[in-house]
Parts: structure tokens; C-alpha cells; sequence
């Protein structure tokens, strides 16, 4: 079930194992979920599953822009249509808030996830260079920008 995650340390610790999971060396650490949390403009939504959260999405509502600044879901529950699941549900608040569209960058290499944001209505409409910190994960720093229109 989704639900709107509060803060709490036990969200964070859980939010925080997922994000080891999916992105390793450049996961958001127990700090940088804090911080988040404590942001007015930010709001996180979990799948959660036997009181455990086995997925995730973070988004800033900024005026009548919601960005999506993460999502993860852990591997062992992929493809059972968490992430889409997600992403609908964020697309409905960010309406209620009254925004007018959801932004979000994704490295251009990254097709899976590429594939997701198409497949929920997302289209690409720039290209950001070098846009990310080298890591191994990728081969290019390069970030398409995508858009729905709410
Ligand atoms: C990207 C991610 C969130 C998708 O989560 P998910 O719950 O498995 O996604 P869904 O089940 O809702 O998939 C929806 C669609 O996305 C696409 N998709 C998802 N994973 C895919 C993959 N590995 N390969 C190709 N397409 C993929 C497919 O079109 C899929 O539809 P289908 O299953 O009917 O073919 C997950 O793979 C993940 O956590 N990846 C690592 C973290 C990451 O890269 N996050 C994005 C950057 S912030």
C-alpha cells in the first residue's frame, strides 16, 4: 500500500537502506534524509509492506513545479509496478497542490528508468551535460530533462 511517509528514524534508516541498495556509494545518507524531511517544500511517499517500506519516491513542490528528486524501489521488488505506482500517486498530490506540471532529471544512460517515466507520461524536453558527478554507474554524466504536463 502507499502511504505518505512522516519522519521518523525508522522511515529514514529504512529509506536510507534502499537507497544503499539501488545507488550505492551515492545513496542519500541518514543526514541528508533528515534534512530532507525537515524541507516544508518536500514530501515522500513509500509503498510499504508489512510495516516496512520496500519503495520510494521524494518530491519538492516548488510553485506550480513538483520535481522529482528520487525514486527507488529495492531490487527483490522490481516489475511489480511499485515505481509506476508511485509516480501516479505523486502526479495526484502535485495536482492538488496545484501544480501544473512534474519535472525531473535522469542520466540519458539510464534507460530502465527512462522507460518508466515514458511509460507514465513523461517526455523528454532537453538535455542537461554533464549534468551528474562521474560515477561508475554510468557511462555519461548527461541528463535528459522530462516533463508531464498535470
Ligand atoms: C527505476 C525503478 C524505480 C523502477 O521501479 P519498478 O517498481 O520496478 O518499476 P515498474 O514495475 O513500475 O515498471 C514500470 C515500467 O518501467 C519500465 N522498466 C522498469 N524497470 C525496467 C528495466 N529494468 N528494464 C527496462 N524497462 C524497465 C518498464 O516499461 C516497466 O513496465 P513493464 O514492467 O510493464 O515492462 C527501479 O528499477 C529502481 O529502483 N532502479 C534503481 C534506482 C534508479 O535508477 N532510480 C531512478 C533515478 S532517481
Amino acid at each position: 500500500m502507499i502511504k505518505q511517509l512522516g519522519f521518523s528514524m525508522p522511515t529514514v534508516f529504512q529509506l536510507n537502506k534502499i537507497e544503499k541498495a539501488c545507488f550505492g556509494k551515492d545513496a542519500w545518507s541518514v543526514p541528508n534524509l533528515v534534512g530532507e524531511f525537515q524541507n516544508d517544500y518536500s514530501h515522500m511517499f513509500g509503498e510499504v509492506v508489512d510495516d516496512v517500506v520496500v519503495g520510494y519516491v521524494c518530491v519538492r513542490i516548488m510553485y506550480e513545479e513538483a520535481q522529482i528528486c528520487n525514486i527507488a524501489v529495492l531490487p527483490e521488488f522490481r516489475r511489480q509496478g511499485i515505481a509506476t505506482r508511485l509516480l501516479e500517486t505523486v502526479a495526484d498530490f502535485a495536482k492538488v497542490q496545484q501544480c501544473q506540471r512534474c519535472e525531473l532529471e535522469v542520466n540519458t544512460a539510464n534507460t530502465a528508468t527512462v522507460q518508466l517515466y515514458k511509460k507514465c507520461g513523461y517526455e523528454v524536453v532537453g538535455t542537461r551535460p554533464n549534468f551528474y558527478r562521474r560515477t561508475r554507474r554510468y557511462p555519461t554524466r548527461d541528463a535528459y530533462t522530462m516533463v508531464k504536463t498535470l
